[in-house]
């Protein structure tokens, strides 16, 4: 599976979401953090801000549901004009039926868990997504440390899904950044999501295309 690149618009400025869009045409998808002040203590966007993302967004739109109830809300972000909507699996009390619902919806589909959270309690989905997001820091916030010991677990599954023969990508999120990215697609990573790394810098195209470089140059090392 190519390197895909996933900048995350948590760490741009949201008085300008369409301009900062602008500001990383180069990358293959634009990762929205959708968070509910339940299942993290932080409120970001919701359904009537993705859906006018999507209108104007020349880029995919993967919705990260860092949300309680999956269940219940995720269509929606489909029906919104999401490309991916990917769920928490500990938040969701029915994931495969969820999952399929999504399916049908016409999305990609993304399950994510938590640092805490074994790559052993997801492997019955690994049939039924598209994705497994492997959160390399709490969900909550951008600009946090990344958790080393999460690449285990993300080595983990790439030979987990090596083994089963699934096209599933590995998603990594949380504190990729220059001195992480060559680790990360080392490990087996598909779709890297990098906010602060890309939105806080003074030229967000120049920092993507560093992060693009930095793992490229890991991969041909191998
Ligand atoms: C964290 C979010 C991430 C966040 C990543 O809960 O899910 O997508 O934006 O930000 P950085 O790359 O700054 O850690
Ligand atoms: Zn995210």
């Amino acid at each position: 599976m190519p390197l895909r690149f996933a900048p995350s618009i948590l760490s741009a400025d949201f008085a300008n979401l369409e301009r900062e869009l602008g500001r990383i045409a180069s990358a293959d998808l634009v990762h929205v953090d959708v968070m509910d002040q339940h299942f993290v203590p932080n409120l970001t966007i919701g359904l009537p801000v993705l859906r006018r993302l999507a209108q104007v967004s020349p880029l995919p739109i993967d919705a990260h549901l860092m949300i309680e109830d999956p269940d219940r809300w995720a269509p929606a972000y489909a029906d919104a004009g999401a490309a991916s909507v990917t769920f928490h699996a500990e938040a969701a009390k029915a994931p495969v039926r969820l999952a399929r619902e999504l399916r049908r919806e016409g999305v990609k589909v993304g399950v994510a868990i938590n640092p805490g959270t074994p790559v052993a309690s997801v492997v019955d989905l690994l049939g039924e997504i598209d994705m497994l997001l492997v959160m390399s820091v709490e969900p909550g916030f951008g600009g946090q440390t990344f958790i080393e010991r999460t690449l285990a677990k993300v080595a983990q599954a790439r030979a987990l899904l090596e083994t089963t023969g699934l096209a599933v990508d590995i998603q990594v999120d949380g504190g990729v950044d220059p001195t992480t990215v060559r680790g990360v697609a080392d490990a087996g990573a598909t779709v890297l999501v990098a906010g602060a790394a890309v939105f806080a810098t003074p030229d967000p195209a120049a920092a993507l295309a560093n992060l693009r470089a930095l793992a490229t140059a890991q991969e041909a090392g191998r």
